[in-house]
């Protein structure tokens, strides 16, 4: 580890070990849009990546390695460190503290009125399983730091809010920086939470040099919570906040993809294997969607658009197909099982309602399949993107970027992506399905014209702003807040 300028910190890590039935081990890319964009990262700048053991597997490679191990398919010069949790205490931190209680505030998904409910069971789970985590991560990190203590420690999303405070404490001098993946909702509803706990959360984040957003709408959204919640002193100007005897700086980076690379991956055999049969059973009409099954990512509303859009327009029916392709997530939370069962049966109704023998309107694949995601993304003529609200969203860049067919993008006006390509896209508000049922029909029958002119203004975007551009702006932000000069994109080990 020795010389590495970077030190990568998240709860899930590039690639998960699965048991290969024959007591080895098999490397899967992980989910989501956090691993995928670091994943570009790491291409361009070596690292210690530090994540939790989370497959079989990993637990074995964590114990083999016994510290860094090589991660497939990265370079040479990147390597990867599990932090091993215990079950009941993993558990308690990630099924019950970061999913659903974190993740459902900052993506406004509590129906208040009933739930949540904090009783002892949360309240223990966030001492003796969310600090515990977070301390086993926090020691990890001053680990590596011994090695290596110039190293830019970078860590990334709600699984670690607490971490920051305890590194801090142990190495007063290590560059913090903090990347919240996901929105940063306005200071009100982080009141759902007891005092003791959003207090802690805020004031470990502001042990960090930088706290960092995707957009500017949530970076405002933090300064104002540490305003009103800790009564603390922000300069909206100067976009800080005084903290102890720190000032903190909050910035926004749009996240990206890594333009070139997956440019290059929609032209690969994988994908072309895919294309043959995709392409074979193809109608006139192609919307998509893909998708963890999240309820951040509004599924059931998108699908209820497509049936009245359906009923309003009868003259495409037999002629389009609405392929959604989603990953199934965090099936221990009993919520997320549950969104599972209404999606099927609500596709179940409408493919009964308007299919016949010879037609399915929604083609539903709970998988996560990367070939046949590209296949769809080059091919779509819709892409669906109507999020609840949602950090940046990463398929809506993917999607555009390998498009083929002059394809429109609907956007939610509550993604991140839509401060830089909502002006080319369809913007609709994700509650109203009457607007998305309209926005169906609009990028439907757009004259070939305009859809090339979209799509060719919002290609410009991600290639201009791709994951090279997110990581140059924040390290110069390091470097002139640091005072000197920290990574570079051609060190190594
Ligand atoms: C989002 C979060 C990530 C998370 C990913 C997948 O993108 O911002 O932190 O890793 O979802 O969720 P999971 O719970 O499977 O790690």
């Amino acid at each position: 580890m020795q010389g590495r300028p970077l030190i990568l910190v998240s709860n899930r890590g590039p690639v998960g070990f699965l048991g290969d039935g024959a007591g080895g081990t098999r490397a899967v890319r992980s989910g989501g849009g956090l691993v995928t964009a670091l994943t570009g990262l790491i291409d361009l700048v070596p690292a210690l990546w530090i994540s939790a053991a989370i497959e079989e597997g990993d637990f074995r490679v964590a114990a083999e390695a016994d510290g860094p191990f090589p991660i497939p398919s990265a370079g040479r010069s990147t390597s990867g460190r599990f932090v091993v949790v215990d079950p009941e205490v993993y558990e308690r931190y990630y099924n019950v503290v970061a999913n659903p209680m974190l993740w459902f505030i900052q993506h406004y998904l509590w129906d208040l009125s009933n739930v949540p409910e904090i009783r002892d069971q949360e309240l223990e789970a966030w001492s003796d399983g969310y600090m515990v985590a977070n301390e086993l991560f926090a020691d990890a990190v001053v680990e590596a730091l011994g090695a290596n203590p110039d190293a830019v420690v970078m860590i990334h999303d709600y699984h670690l809010y607490t971490a920051p405070a305890s590194i801090r404490e142990r190495v007063p001098d290590a560059f913090l920086h903090f990347f919240v993946h996901i929105p940063w909702p306005q200071p009100d509803y982080w009141r759902v939470l007891p005092p003791h706990i959003r207090d802690a959360i805020i004031a470990s984040l502001l042990s960090c040099d930088i706290v960092a957003f995707h957009t500017q709408r949530y970076a405002r959204n933090f300064l104002l919570s540490c305003e009103d919640l800790l009564g603390l002193e922000v300069d909206y100007g100067a976009l800080t906040v005084r903290y102890r005897d720190r000032t903190v700086a909050v910035r926004h980076y749009p996240i990206s993809i890594d333009a070139d690379g997956f440019t290059e991956m929609a032209s690969s055999e994988p994908v072309a294997l895919e294309e043959a049969t995709f392409l074979r059973r193809r109608r006139r009409h192609l919307v998509a969607r893909v998708d963890r099954t999240d309820l951040s990512k509004n599924i059931l509303r998108g699908f209820t658009a497509f049936d009245v859009f359906l009923d309003r327009h009868p003259e495409f029916r037999e002629d389009i197909t609405f392929f959604a392709m989603l990953q199934p997530s965090r099936q221990d939370v009993p919520e997320y099982v549950e969104y599972v069962e209404r999606i099927t049966g609500l596709v179940s109704h409408i493919n009964t309602k308007h299919g016949n023998t010879d037609w399915m309107p929604i083609d539903l694949r709970f998988e996560s399949n990367l070939p046949l995601a590209v296949t769809a993304y080059k091919h779509f003529d819709v892409m669906m993107v109507n999020s609840i609200f949602d950090g940046m969203n990463l398929v809506a860049k993917e999607s555009m970027l390998v498009n083929e067919r002059d394809g429109v993008l609907i956007l939610s006006e509550n993604v991140g992506a839509v401060e830089e390509i909502g002006a080319y896209s369809l913007v609709v508000n994700p509650f109203d399905i009457e607007a998305q049922a309209e926005a169906l029909h609009q990028a439907l029958t757009m004259p070939r014209a305009e859809r090339r002119a979209r799509g060719d203004a919002t290609r410009r975007v991600i290639n201009e702003n791709d994951i090279a551009r997110w990581l140059q702006t924040q390290i110069a932000d390091i470097e002139q807040i640091r005072g000197r000069g920290v990574l570079s994109a051609g060190d190594d080990a």
